[in-house]
């Protein structure tokens, strides 16, 4: 499988840019699997309640999510993309996987990071695993990778990659992820964001440098923490249903 993501500076407020952005960028693309970052359509600093409204959307059938869906159908390929959700007046951070059939399915942060906590909802779908094409994938949304037992979820539900859109603002994951990726056995395709924003005195910097890990840890691409870079690579996600290091030990039979 060709994977890949694609980092870029989403400009806020700005949803039909960022699509148009998108849409041209991954009309492009030669892969079977690309992941964009969180909030790609929107950007991320919402300073209320009332703006994160304005700009969320229904999943499926909202705008982004079509969208999405009609680019996989005509690329025939998987895209996972986070993007913020109103279901029925509640909102959530969300990330959306569709594929060359259409709408896959949905993941709603659980862990929220600082202001998120005052315009969104706690996800209530769990560590759902995917079908793409034959491969198990899960997603995690940024600030989900601090908490080693998200991952680990996922992985022990069968999930072989993890799709993991991020709005990173602290520079911790890049390294880290590494580590995610060899305790779990599972390839991991980290998709940040990079750039600054600044809303109503609220600024974020975000740090880039996307990357993809394998199952033995090994970043396969990366990128830099200040451009636009779309990347791919071959994996071949069989590897992470091995959890073997050694003869004697299988470490998802040792807990
Ligand atoms: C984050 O969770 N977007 C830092």
């Amino acid at each position: 499988m060709k994977a890949g993501y694609y980092q870029f500076a989403p400009s806020l407020f700005d949803k039909r840019g960022n699509l148009e952005k998108v849409s041209e960028k991954l009309g492009t693309a030669d892969a079977d699997l690309i992941v964009l970052p969180e909030f790609f359509n929107t950007g991320y600093t919402f300073s209320s309640a009332e703006e994160a409204a304005v700009q969320a959307e229904r999943i499926p059938g909202g705008e982004t999510t079509e969208l999405m869906a009609a680019i996989a159908r005509k690329k025939n390929m998987f895209i996972c993309g986070g993007l913020p959700e109103d279901d029925g007046g509640v909102l959530y951070n969300s990330s959306v996987l569709v594929g060359p059939g259409g709408y896959i399915g949905k993941y709603r942060k659980v862990h929220l990071f600082y202001n998120e906590k005052k315009y969104f909802k706690r996800g209530d779908l769990g560590y759902p695993v995917f079908d793409m094409g034959g491969t198990k994938a899960s997603m995690l949304i940024c600030f989900d990778w601090f908490f080693p037992e998200a991952m680990r979820s996922c992985a022990l539900s069968g999930a072989q990659v993890i799709l993991h859109p991020t709005n990173l603002v602290m520079p911790y994951y890049q390294s880290a992820s590494v580590t995610r990726a060899l305790e779990n056995r599972v390839f991991i395709i980290l998709s940040n964001r990079y750039g600054k924003e600044e809303n109503k005195g609220i600024v974020y910097n975000f740090t880039g440098a996307s990357r993809i890990v394998t199952p033995t840890g090994d970043i396969i691409v990366s990128s830099p923490a200040d451009k636009d870079d779309l990347r791919t690579a071959f994996i071949d996600p069989s590897l992470a249903l091995n959890k073997k290091l050694n003869e004697m030990n299988d470490i998802f039979k040792e807990i």
